[in-house]
């Protein structure tokens, strides 16, 4: 480093020294020209007046007016001297100290004697420089003579020379400044950053933990950072992965795991890429100011579904719902995601302003969303809203039928209730196609169910899958229920199977679940908490003992005003609580342009204001009610840092936030409180089961969690991790794939027998 520092100020010290030399030069050359022609100048108008005051001493041959007058002139400032010559050169009078050589007159003098007009010329004698100026003098009945002044030139050269030594000692102050700017701009912004990043990759490579804040993030290095990072954490999870798989295959275990699932659906699909349909993209652009920038909405989804199609590659098609989708995609509406490390394909699907209204927000959110969750929130069925429905399962087809083209038998995974036509729409078009469908919220029962005016069409169009999924063997009940009694078909209970036309769709679970990452190094200590807690409550400016935690999309189905009257109720039954226990939730706007959604933002921030302000001093609060989008990365420190997370949804298919929270501890600390009408709570046993609408309940639950003890929390929390490392995501998809291409060959077997 220490050579290219000097080679640095080297050459800007010789940059510096030529442009510095050049301008010296013309400095000079400038200067001296001036002084010349001002010297010129003077001289001139000088000679002229003299000649007036020295003609008519000639007259006569008045000598001693010519001495005096001579003698006055001489040594005045830089004029050394005056001189009257005869037409012979020989002087009638000069000035007594100008040198000998003068004794004869100059050529100068000469000229001005032979052209009759003025002269004026340098000469340089005994290595002095002299300015000449010689002007014709003649009395009107004397012989010509000529008159000449003599000017000290030296001042000009030395003039010059000043110009050259002012300009080297600049030159040598800018060379001292220059060297010791590269030097510290060297040290500061290159030596140092690098010798960190360098130190920081060495203790990564050895396995020593690596702080990431100790990396520079901002400037010339920034961008190499945040690169380094990246690679770094894939590295981290690729290390962490082989040492789960060797440590699977040490012990016997089966774990589901990204390399696995990768490897068992390159088998089942024989190559094929799996194809998913969800209305929610995994990578939304929006702009911001001036910029694009890309988010993960806040979608169970989302977070399911995303770590399959990175494990296994894909394409996934999705309504492009960004402001800044379409400037991101190519023509066709694709791109490679993630945006930072791209592994699979993303296909956005353009839809009209009308259709969007319709489709999303009308028919599946204000229609089959308060339908199928019990919620006490009416739903609301529009015709119009139903066309449009209909018009874009059309579309999602048309899109679907396109990736598939070139591929035979292919493996299409749809996703939840804004595509219940799109099976039957499929298999019209590719009937080779295996089809299932996962619906991601409950079934209701058949009562519930029928209160949709189309809701024939709509299990007519679901039962063109092959295989429909829900997240429990009740939710699978209810919706063999809602056939029976809503269409003509055969149900095979044993099976869980409806043979419809000629057609068997296979209705069973599989509990969705998230991929559960094993921290570098296996479980962490219960000090990680109390870190990730002090971090949080420095950010929020807060300070309490205990520390609760809701993460939610602001739907009225999560319970989450019931969430905040249980807190109000626990402050009251147990004081001693107050100013010790805060709760933050960390609340995501979604689906505001529907009025209901709109309003529940207001109210919840009404209700939360409301109890904040029974109980709050002067540097306490009881609830921190954060709405806003929060990434996947933001959520962590909070999940890792409560005591009690709290989930209260009113009906809920799964909610992956109860189990987001289980994957987060690994430090086996903190206690879950959940709703026994959320589908996660068949699985968490372990979680405090309670009803949402039961307030008293809630708040004895939050007591429960608050003073339990460690050993009770890691056992439980340990049993909880337990089942989920079993139950993740890969083994979700696994099953569901393999369910899929098992079944085919069964339906063609029945079809052909029937
Ligand atoms: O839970 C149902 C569901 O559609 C999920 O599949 C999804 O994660 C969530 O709602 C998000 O809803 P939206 O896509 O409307 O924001």
């Amino acid at each position: 480093m220490m050579r290219i520092t000097l080679r640095l100020i080297a050459s800007l010290v010789i940059v510096a020294a030529s442009v510095s030399f050049i301008f010296s030069g013309l400095q000079a050359r400038q200067e001296q020209a001036h002084l010349e022609q001002e010297l010129s100048r003077r001289a001139a108008v000088l000679a002229e007046s003299l000649q007036e005051s020295v003609e008519p001493l000639l007259d006569g041959g008045k000598l001693d007016g010519l001495h005096r007058l001579v003698e006055r002139f001489a040594d005045r400032e830089r004029l050394a001297g005056v001189a009257i010559y005869r037409g012979d050169r020989q002087p009638m009078a000069m000035s007594p100290r100008l040198p000998v050589e003068f004794q004869i007159a100059p050529e100068t003098a000469r000229q001005a004697l032979d052209g009759g007009g003025a002269v004026a010329g340098f000469l340089t004698l005994q290595g002095q420089r002299w300015h000449l100026q010689a002007v014709p003098v003649r009395a009107p009945a004397g012989p010509p003579g000529a008159l000449v002044l003599f000017h000290n030139a030296d001042y000009i050269e030395a003039r010059g020379a000043a110009v050259w030594r002012h300009n080297f000692l600049r030159l040598l102050l800018h060379v001292l400044l220059i060297s010791l700017t590269t030097l510290l701009i060297v040290r500061w912004y290159l030596t140092r950053p690098m010798a960190k990043t360098v130190e920081w990759l060495r203790r990564l490579r050895i396995g020593e933990p690596a702080d990431q804040g100790a990396l520079p993030h901002e400037g010339l290095f920034g961008p190499l950072a945040r690169e380094v990072t990246h690679i770094t954490k894939t590295l981290t999870v690729a290390r962490a992965a082989a040492e789960e798989e060797a440590r699977l295959r040490h012990t016997g275990a089966s774990r589901w795991t990204p390399e696995r699932l990768k490897e068992h659906l390159r088998t089942t699909l024989e190559g094929r890429p799996l194809l998913v349909i969800a209305n929610r993209e995994p990578y939304m652009h929006v702009r911001q100011g001036r910029q694009v920038r890309w988010i993960m909405p806040a979608s169970g989804l989302v977070t399911a579904m995303e770590p399959i199609l990175r494990a296994c590659g894909g394409t996934w098609i999705a309504h492009g719902a960004g402001d800044a989708d379409r400037e991101t995609a190519d023509g066709s509406g694709k791109l490679r995601v993630p945006p930072d490390e791209p592994m699979y394909t993303l296909r956005r699907v353009w839809l009209e302003k009308q259709e969007e209204d319709g489709y999303y927000y009308g028919f599946a959110n204000e229609g089959l969303w308060p339908l199928c969750h019990i919620a006490h929130t009416r739903p609301l069925f529009r015709a119009e809203d139903w066309r449009h429905y209909r018009q874009v399962n059309m579309t999602f087809a048309q899109a679907a039928v396109e990736e598939m083209r070139g591929m035979e038998r292919p493996y299409l995974l749809i996703q939840d209730y804004h595509f219940a036509l799109l099976p039957r729409l499929i298999r019209e078009k590719r009937p080779d196609a295996r089809v299932a469908l996962f619906w991601h919220i409950p079934w209701p029962n058949p009562e519930a169910f029928g209160i949709c005016p189309w809701a024939r069409e709509l299990l007519h169009g679901m039962l063109g899958a092959d295989l429909l999924g829900f997240h429990t063997q009740y939710h699978c009940n209810n919706f063999l229920d809602t056939v029976d009694q809503t269409l003509e078909s055969r149900i095979d209970w044993e099976q869980f199977a409806v043979n419809r036309a000629g057609h068997t769709t296979w209705v069973k679970p599989f509990p969705i679940s998230i991929p559960v990452e094993e921290p570098p190094g296996g479980e962490g200590p219960a000090a990680d908490a109390a870190v990730a807690k002090e971090a949080v409550l420095k950010e929020l400016g807060l300070q309490t003992r205990w520390l609760g935690v809701g993460v939610d999309r602001i739907d009225y189905t999560k319970g989450i005003a019931e969430r905040f009257r249980a807190i109000e109720r626990f402050l009251e039954h147990y004081p001693e609580f107050q100013g010790q226990f805060v709760f933050v939730e960390l609340g995501a706007p979604s689906r505001t342009l529907i009025p209901r959604y709109h309003e529940l933002g207001a109210e919840l921030d009404a209700e939360a204001e409301r109890i904040n302000r029974r109980f709050q001093t002067r540097a306490w609060k009881p609830i921190v009610f954060l709405q806003r989008h929060h990434s996947h990365e933001a959520i962590q420190p909070y999940y890792r840092a409560a005591d009690v997370c709290v989930v209260t949804s009113l009906h809920d298919g799964m909610n992956l936030v109860a189990k987001e929270y289980v994957a987060a501890r690994a430090d086996a600390r903190g206690v879950l409180v959940l709703s026994r009408f959320a589908g996660a709570s068949r699985e968490l046993r372990d979680a405090l089961l309670v009803n949402p609408y039961d307030v008293e309940q809630v708040a004895a639950a939050l007591h429960a969690a608050l003073t339990m003890t460690p050993e009770e929390q890691t056992e439980r929390m340990t049993r909880m991790r337990e089942l989920l490392r079993e139950r993740n995501i890969y083994r979700w998809a696994a099953d569901l794939v393999a369910e899929l291409a098992r079944l085919r060959p069964v339906r063609e077997r029945l079809t052909n027998q029937g």
